[in-house]
């Protein structure tokens, strides 16, 4: 079965083309993403206006390139649309897109997607959660392609998508070379723990097998990621502002290590919320609120605002909000894996990039002698193969154009668009 996956929930434009086997091996057929993180750095966040455009924008010439990537490669057939048919789609294709992506209607009815069609036998798009706008552009875009090229959607929920993106364990699934065979997905020993790490979310999920999630604990304000690109922001680092943090930290990290013998410790040490409440749920808000604080202290305290805070003193911040987050996230996940006696830890989000909560997973999975599940490098963030790969393992219903629409609008009306 070859799945279209499209992603639009935030700044990540995406497409990928997958195929898979009745046992759900799969291999990358061609895949293709647009970041806007240029566009919204100079914001210090997501703009949604500016990302739904961006999308509108970059669907057309994504989908092209990536069809006739496969196409060249000889993985992906395609079949010629006669133009009496599309002369009979055009209309519906019309009213789908005109009012809200006249954009990407324009774009659209100007490539060549009208003209051939790519085999493909389901689309997959994220219905969310996300950024509205910015969602219904690849949710319209998917009801267009449906209509034009006969095939079925199915709505795929984002942060499930986190979830099996780790499955796919091995850089290899991730070649898109023709000669590589389809992949075993990880194989998955049940109940597991999946930690969702992200810009948008903290979650924790308990999941008696695949296709079924229990959240069991999740932010009650700011997402871990938030929280990195928010003390960025206080230091005048660019957005995303997680990887600076990161780098500063190991920095910071790698400069007490060397001085470990002399007992030399990090000064800076900042609170780690919720760390002992009873429930699975996390708090970054307060933690951001200290580091300010103490930012605000230091320039306060010194001459020139400009100046006040040196290079050591910044990465020394950094490590110590980085090992405030680490011990919260390792405290709760462990405590999740303890009480729902997991066998697994599926680990997702684009948080999951940073090396020191990484390892720090790594050791509480080996400690408790369970598998754990990581995305491999380069699917840490949001893409479109684990949308694709969501919607192929989906064993619910495909929907036609009008069907998603009313659900999605109906999901939306009653704000519940969560995992
Ligand atoms: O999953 P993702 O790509 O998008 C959302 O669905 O939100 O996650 C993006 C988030 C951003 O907040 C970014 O700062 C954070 O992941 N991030 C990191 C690292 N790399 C990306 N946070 C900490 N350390 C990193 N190395
Ligand atoms: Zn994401």
């Amino acid at each position: 079965m070859i799945t279209l996956g499209i992603e639009t929930s935030c700044d990540e434009t995406a497409v990928a083309l997958i195929e898979t086997d009745a046992n759900h091996s799969c291999r990358i057929l061609a895949e293709s993403i647009f970041s806007q993180i240029d566009i919204h750095a100079a914001y210090g966040g997501v703009f949604p206006v500016m990302a739904k455009r961006e999308h509108a924008r970059r669907l057309v010439p994504l989908l092209s390139h990536i069809i006739s990537e496969a196409k060249n490669r000889a993985t992906l057939a395609t079949e010629p649309i006669a133009p009496n048919v599309f002369n009979k789609k055009v209309e519906t294709i019309r009213t789908i897109l005109s009012e809200k992506e006249p954009e990407l209607l324009t774009s659209l009815l100007a490539s060549s997607l009208t003209k051939e069609k790519p085999l493909v036998d389901r689309i997959a798009v994220t219905r969310g959660p996300g950024l509205e706008p910015a969602l219904w552009v690849g949710i319209n875009f998917a009801r267009a392609l449906s209509v034009l090229w006969d095939i079925p959607i199915i709505p795929t929920n984002h942060m499930e998508g986190h979830i099996v993106g780790s499955l796919l364990m091995t850089k290899t699934a991730l070649s898109t070379e023709s000669s590589i065979p389809l992949i075993p997905l990880a194989s998955t020993n049940f109940p597991a723990i999946a930690l969702l790490i992200s810009g948008g979310h903290t979650e924790l999920v308990e999941v008696p097998t695949l296709g079924t999630y229990h959240i069991i604990g999740s932010t009650r304000d700011d997402a871990v990621g938030e929280a990195y690109d928010k003390v960025a922001r206080m230091m005048n680092l660019p957005y995303p502002g997680g990887p600076q943090i990161s780098a500063l930290a190991e920095k910071a990290r790698a400069r007490f290590a060397k001085a470990a013998n002399t007992a030399t410790r990090n000064p800076i040490t900042f609170p780690r919320p919720m760390l002992h409440s009873p429930d699975l749920h996390f708090s970054f808000s307060g933690l951001k609120t200290s580091v300010l604080y103490h930012i605000e202290k230091i320039k306060a305290t010194e001459k020139s605002a400009s100046e006040s805070l040196t290079n050591e003193t910044i990465e020394n911040i950094a490590l110590a909000f980085e090992d405030a987050v680490t011990e919260v996230l390792i405290t709760k996940t462990s405590k999740a894996l303890d009480t729902h006696e997991a066998h697994t830890l599926i680990v997702g989000g684009g948080v999951i990039a940073n090396t020191h909560i990484r390892s720090a997973l790594e050791t509480i999975a080996r400690e408790r002698g369970i598998a754990i599940l990581l995305p491999p490098p380069g699917i840490s963030g949001d893409n479109a193969i684990m949308i694709a790969l969501a919607g192929a393992l989906s064993s619910a219903t495909p929907l036609t154009p009008s069907e998603i629409e009313k659900s999605t609008t109906a999901i939306v009306a009653e704000g519940n668009l969560v995992l």
